[in-house]
């Protein structure tokens, strides 16, 4: 059985380090915000699983209706030797791609980068036993600083970028994100992208505000993360699950709202954070896409989108783009 391998791409403070200058800076600015990122540890993790089975929660499902409809005609377009994916969390849509390079007989490699060791793990264990003959190579890092494109990674490569993660990222975030991952790849590559698109925003605010209560778990979770990390004092139960439709952005919105006015302290960054009654904190944006500003924030980033598909309800994008 091949044996899964997990490389740790930044240098072992960064992540203490990052988590202490994004929480001051969010925390002190005018509107507080948080990057989405700190949702994932453990629990995290396991929330956002539990959020894809959820009835109101369409994208995985929207997803995977496309990849089973493509996945061979993605494989036999790529003929990839490796298949990179950023943000794979559990890596279970992944396995339809895995599936098809297999049948085609052309992948060697696969390269799951997450923010989450403790999803790649158990993501890696189980794959390293489905996938006896498949060299996995599991990266821990954040695409956001630094991408974890292995060099050794034999060409031609699919970069996957599922679940509409992109949409996590603040327009300025995005174009930077996209041109360094270009920047990464070569003629012959292949980008992968999983979009969620615009659509009635009743249905958007459902799958963001889901009956059972376990998106508003998911996002009170990061203030968990910071009371473990920073010994931070947040009670949970004092803040509001809110999921706002953003129409001129195009955007949901997750924002933790105050019940009362309280000090929160945090003692690791010697500091004391008020909030008002009402008080908002960002803690998400989850952007909605067009096929047509897609194919416009790859070309600005040097890739050309060569196909596009959608699931039969036209709810969710996949795209895939080769570099120019
Ligand atoms: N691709 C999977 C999981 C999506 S959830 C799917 O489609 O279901 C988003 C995943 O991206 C999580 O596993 C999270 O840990 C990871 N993630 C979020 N921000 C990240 C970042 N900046 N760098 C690396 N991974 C990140
Ligand atoms: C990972 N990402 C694409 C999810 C989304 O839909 O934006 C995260 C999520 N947030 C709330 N529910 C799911």
């Amino acid at each position: 059985m091949t044996a899964f391998e997990l490389t740790r791409l930044l240098p072992a403070d960064h992540f203490a380090q990052a988590l202490r200058t994004d929480v001051r800076q969010g925390l002190t600015a005018p509107t507080k915000w948080l990057p989405p990122k700190w949702f994932y540890d453990k629990r995290g993790s396991e929330l956002f699983e539990d959020i894809t089975r959820l009835p109101e929660y369409y994208p995985t499902r929207a997803e995977r209706a496309i990849l089973t409809e493509r996945a061979a005609e993605i494989a036999s377009v790529t003929r990839a030797h490796t298949l990179v994916e950023l943000g794979s969390g559990s890596s279970e849509k992944t396995r339809l791609l895995l599936d098809a390079l297999r049948s085609l007989g052309t992948l060697d490699a696969y390269v799951p980068v997450d923010v989450s060791e403790s999803a790649l793990r158990e993501a890696g264990r189980q794959l390293a036993e489905e996938y006896p003959k498949l060299a996995i190579h599991g990266v821990v890092s954040d695409f956001t600083a630094r991408l974890g494109l292995p060099r050794e990674a034999q060409a031609p490569r699919l970069v996957a970028f599922l679940g509409g993660t992109l949409g996590n990222l603040l327009p300025a975030e995005r174009a930077e994100f996209l041109a360094a991952l270009r920047a990464d790849l070569a003629p012959g590559d292949a980008l992968l992208l999983g979009t969620d698109l615009v659509k009635d925003p009743a249905v958007l605010v459902a799958a963001y505000d889901d009956a059972a209560g376990v998106t508003a778990e998911f996002n009170k979770n990061v203030l968990n993360v910071l009371n473990r990390e920073l010994d931070a004092g947040f009670d949970p139960e004092a803040f509001e699950h809110v999921a706002h439709w953003d129409a001129e952005q195009e955007w949901i919105e997750m924002r933790l709202r105050s019940r009362r006015a309280q000090r929160v302290a945090i003692p690791a960054l010697e500091l004391a954070v008020d909030f008002a009654e009402g008080e908002e904190l960002r803690t998400e944006i989850s952007a909605k896409f067009r096929r047509d500003k897609v194919a416009a924030e790859l070309a600005t980033a040097s890739f050309a989108l060569r196909h596009w598909w959608t699931d039969p309800e036209g709810r969710f994008g996949l795209s895939l783009a080769e570099p120019v």
